[in-house]
């Protein structure tokens, strides 16, 4: 059951008609001075729409544990053969038949225990990425043995926060999450009010050719890796253009995760205005009302959008190009997905959301250890390579951090484009980009790092020893050396 906000009192508070304007100013006019609890007077939920959320949203895992506590998946990584292109049969790597995988849905607190078993052509891993989960969990090749065809293993997960996470292989990660591995994990938290109803948005693209195959993994060399591949075929949910449905003042809340191999996406719903309710690491301190949203590779958002009526009922939600590479010219924009309103009558706001989401506090720094890590590139025999601090992932000697001291890292970037940093394991907030504090505290897991500029970052080395990964998420980045370790020691 999702938390509802007061149904008791549904059907005497709805109100029809001209309440919306009214909505959209009261939806900040809620300053709650309890950061945590539900608003004292927000109006009621109001069923979505039958069907609104069908032709979009991916299937959710199924709980093969009763116990309570405890969620039990089965996941399976295997080919599948599926209409990506209409009347184009394309065979492509899946979680459970699907891309994306199944949802997996679970409560802050839960235990979750994925059989994961491997029918690939080739060795795979499950990396859990956001989730602090011990390190023998994290699915790379530092903490397991890969998982051979036929191999199943058990991973087992605590989670320990709320938030939108996602799941995806370590192994030849950026072929096998080009093809179509990666799934959602939603970690839901029973004490935060009600914030619409919740859709999950996996944003990818695929490279399929004109007969129906894949693009190859390899595809055009080192200049693939170097620019990072794209595939020719954007995906809202494993889907092209499908339609999402809504109602005139029903709020829905997306969880939108960008598990591009390469591709940044920047989404502004036309007509709409967005709140941005939080990102990699759940909800931000603030709510914040943006016109655009950019996901660098890796990263999360989780949004809200209380539709205002259309005049013609429906909106493409399209993607957008980020110059990632500050060429100064961008690619025309693409159609993602179809927001259609039912002709239903608006209702006024179902939700209010407090100002206040959450109360993070800042990690705690007491003469902290610094880390500077450049991002940079090199050449290796004449041909051009990317790394860290002069040395690329297979050269560099693991950096040490120590359990229980959180550490200061300056990640500067001496290349021409960007690069989105992601760590392993621990969250960290983001101090400072070039002196700038960021507009809300939050908790992140990646960050993106812009030509020129210095991000100051704060990690919260909690007590989970052991080895860890930290890279860029542009995959075909990592692949040519933009990577390294991290040795948490006890
Ligand atoms: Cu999405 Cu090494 O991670
Ligand atoms: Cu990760
Ligand atoms: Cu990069």
């Amino acid at each position: 059951m999702k938390p509802r906000n007061r149904p008791q009192k549904q059907a005497a508070r709805l109100r029809w008609g001209a309440g919306l304007i009214a909505a959209c100013l009261t939806l900040f006019a809620c300053s709650d001075p309890e950061p945590s609890g539900p608003p004292d007077d927000g109006p009621v939920r109001v069923d979505p729409p039958a069907g609104w959320d069908s032709d979009i949203a991916p299937p959710t895992a199924e709980d093969l544990d009763p116990s309570p506590g405890i969620v039990e998946v089965a996941l399976e990584a295997r080919l599948a053969t599926r209409e990506i292109l209409p009347g184009v049969r394309t065979e492509v790597w899946t979680y459970n038949g699907g891309i994306p995988g199944p949802t997996l849905r679970a409560r802050r607190g839960d235990r979750l225990v994925v059989r994961f078993t491997n029918h690939l052509p080739e060795p795979t891993t499950v990396h859990w990425h956001g989730l602090r989960v011990a390190a023998e969990m994290d699915g790379t090749d530092a903490a397991q043995q890969p998982v051979r065809p036929g191999e199943t293993f058990v991973y087992t997960l605590d989670l320990l926060d709320a938030g939108t996470y996602w799941y995806h292989p370590h192994v030849h990660s950026s072929w096998q999450v080009g093809y179509g591995l990666y799934g959602a994990v939603v970690v839901e938290d029973p004490e935060e009010p009600f914030l619409g109803d919740d859709l999950v948005l996996v944003l990818s693209d695929i490279g399929i050719e004109e007969d129906g195959t894949l693009t190859p993994g390899n595809d055009s060399g080192w200049f693939g890796d170097y620019f990072g591949r794209e595939g020719n075929v954007l995906l809202a949910n494993g889907k092209v253009l499908p339609t999402l449905r809504g109602r005139a003042g029903v709020a829905q809340r997306w969880r939108i995760v960008n598990a591009a191999r390469s591709r940044y996406q920047r989404l502004s719903v036309p007509g709409q205005q967005m709140v941005r309710l939080g990102g990699d690491g759940g909800l931000a301190e603030k709510a914040l009302p943006v016109d655009e949203i950019v996901l660098a590779p890796g990263e999360r958002a989780e949004v809200l959008i209380i539709p205002r009526p259309q005049p013609d009922g429906a909106v493409r939600v399209q993607w957008r190009d980020w110059d990632r590479f500050h060429i100064g010219t961008l690619r025309d924009p693409v159609d993602l997905f179809t927001f259609a309103l039912t002709e239903d009558a608006p209702v006024d706001a179902t939700v209010r959301v407090p100002e206040r989401l959450r109360t993070i506090e800042p990690v705690s720094l007491s003469n902290p250890p610094v880390q500077r890590l450049e991002l940079m590139e090199k050449s290796v025999d004449g041909t051009g390579v990317l790394g860290i601090n002069g040395l690329t992932a297979s050269e560099a000697p693991p950096l040490m951090a120590h359990a229980g001291v959180n550490e200061v890292w300056e990640l500067t970037n001496s290349t021409a484009y960007d690069h989105p940093f992601h760590l392993h394991g621990f969250f960290f907030q983001v101090l400072d980009i070039d002196g700038v504090a960021p507009a809300v505290r939050e908790w992140r897991d990646t960050v993106n790092v812009r030509p020129g500029t210095r991000v100051r970052m704060a990690i919260q080395f909690d007590n989970r020893p052991g080895m860890w990964m930290f890279h860029c998420h542009i995959l075909d980045h990592a692949d040519l050396g933009m990577m390294g370790m991290l040795h948490v020691m006890p």
